[in-house]
């Protein structure tokens, strides 16, 4: 296991080198894509009708990434409001006009939510990928992509740090719950980000805190290990001081926190869960080898590679 470790670790130790740490924190991964955006977004809308009909009017994302992509998606269909939030502004002014004009020819074109073939890694899966008329009549996309509001849009792209901005607005880094109103979103999303979150308590506070009562919060989580080990859970068996140095100088790189956890700290903060569909992966490393941390994991933390969850704020 250690030969395994060595390269990670190694890893780690140059990323203590600033110039090395601001080449790779450029990107992140999928909002890269409108059509990922796209897919992203239309797939927590069509989870968060499952539950409760209709379109959210204020939103929030945690972790947009490289654009703010599926947040332009959720104001193409109609909701009225995005806040989002990240701890580095991996994103530009450019990549986002970019994005939102591939966003608002899919939605004009009502284009089909780009699915497992295209994407085979995102989360959450659906039984139809057709684009979802049920939810966004002809008459909310009508409204929505009236060229007056697109334009409108566009301007509050363009001028990312106007505080008069009402459609979008960014907090970055963000510390504090208190950096929007208590009570001031009905939905709150995230993709591929809790896994990566340093304080993730402090975050499902913050999400308790945002939302309304009755307001739901959709989430995918990857459990596993990013590229730090051949297995897809052997970032469990690094201790905790080999952990600090695969690390380095990361802001963040993932919590290691088990599929539990979350489903601990979304009940303690006032959160029912509506939706929990873990996807399973077998173990094949003997509990031995597990850091003192992990080694009495349940089985089912274990053998947790993914999850998506849904949940109301109570
Ligand atoms: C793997 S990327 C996912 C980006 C995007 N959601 C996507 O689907 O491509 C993880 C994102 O989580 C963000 N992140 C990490 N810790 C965070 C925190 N505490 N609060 C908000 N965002 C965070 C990162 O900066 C990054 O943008």
């Amino acid at each position: 296991m250690w030969k395994e470790k060595l390269i990670p670790m190694t890893i780690g130790v140059v990323l203590h080198m600033p110039l090395v740490k601001t080449l790779l924190s450029y990107r992140t991964g999928g909002t890269i894509e409108g059509k990922y955006c796209y897919s992203v977004w239309l797939r927590h809308l069509k989870m968060l009708n499952s539950v409760q009909n209709g379109i959210p009017k204020r939103v929030a994302e945690l972790g947009p990434g490289d654009s703010l992509g599926i947040g332009f998606a959720a104001l193409l269909s109609g909701c009225e409001s995005f806040r989002a939030f990240d701890v580095i502004k991996y994103w530009n002014v450019e990549r986002n006009l970019n994005i939102f004009e591939e966003l608002v020819v899919l939605f004009k074109n009502k284009a089909p939510i780009p699915d497992n073939t295209e994407y085979p890694k995102v989360q959450p899966r659906l039984d139809d990928y057709a684009f979802p008329d049920n939810i966004l009549s002809d008459e909310i996309l009508k409204d929505a992509l009236a060229e007056s509001r697109l334009e409108a849009i566009r301007e509050e792209i363009k001028n990312p740090d106007n505080p008069g901005n009402t459609f979008v607005k960014f907090f970055v880094p963000w510390d504090d719950y208190k950096v929007i109103n208590p009570d001031s979103i009905d939905f709150v999303y995230s993709q591929a980000v809790l896994e990566h979150v340093e304080d993730l308590e402090g975050t499902y506070f913050a999400f308790s805190k945002w939302l309304k009562k009755g307001g739901i919060m959709s989430h995918s989580i990857d459990f596993k290990c990013h590229r730090t080990t051949k297995s897809w859970n052997g970032h469990r068996t690094y201790s905790e001081l080999e952990w600090k140095i695969v690390k380095g100088g990361r802001k963040f790189l993932i919590n290691r926190m088990p599929y539990s956890a979350h489903q601990e700290l979304q009940k303690k903060h006032g959160f029912s869960i509506l939706k929990d569909l873990p996807a399973i992966m077998a173990n094949d490393i003997p509990r031995s080898k597990f850091s003192r941390r992990f080694r009495n994991l349940s089985e089912e933390d274990m053998t947790t590679s993914e999850a998506y969850m849904l949940s109301v704020k109570e």
